[in-house]
């Protein structure tokens, strides 16, 4: 419903129980307003083997509840998870004025690109362990689901 599309709920079904894929839910009188999710994306590139990196997408609150700060919070609840678990960077493709906020920055800052058509600006990157992304550089590979889902 927040995307008007049934696109990223079909993405959603489809990485559900993947390996190091979790989700997070904004809840609200028992209703869920909000969902995200992280799943594991590779680098094709020059990148340590056991460096653990997370794609956050996607990101979604019901129109009637956006803008209440209901999408930020399981956004900094869900990347404190991520140093919790060990991963050492997030990667976001979104608006940078919203991704900013909690630490995201350009990744081409860090010499890694985005397989998909984007404007420079809009693929983001948190490091989580200062200097874990240091010597690693390339393209950064979701999962298949990602570019098979309609
Ligand atoms: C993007 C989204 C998840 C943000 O959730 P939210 O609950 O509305 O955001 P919050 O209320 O926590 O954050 C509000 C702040 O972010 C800003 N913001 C929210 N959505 C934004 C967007 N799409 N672009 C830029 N800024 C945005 C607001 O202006 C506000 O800024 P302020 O604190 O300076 O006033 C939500 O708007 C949404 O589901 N949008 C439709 C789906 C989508 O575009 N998802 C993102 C794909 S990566």
């Amino acid at each position: 419903m927040a995307f008007g599309r049934e696109t990223e709920a079909n993405l959603v079904d489809k990485l559900r129980g993947i390996a190091s894929t979790f989700s997070f839910v904004a809840v609200q009188s028992d209703r869920i307003v909000g969902h995200l999710l992280f799943s594991p994306v590779a680098v094709a590139g020059k990148c340590f083997s056991n460096l653990s990196i997370l794609g956050l997408a996607p990101v979604a609150v019901l129109p009637d509840y956006q803008r209440q700060g209901i999408g930020s919070l399981p956004i900094r609840e869900g990347l404190k998870e991520c140093v919790r678990s060990g991963f050492q960077a997030v990667v976001v493709l979104g608006n940078p004025d919203f991704y900013s906020r909690f630490g995201f920055i350009p990744a081409s800052r860090k010499s890694l690109g985005c397989e998909y058509d984007v404007p420079n600006e809009a693929f983001m990157v948190l490091e989580l362990e200062s200097g874990a992304l240091q010597d690693c550089s390339g393209m950064v590979k979701y999962r298949s689901e990602f570019s098979l889902c309609e």
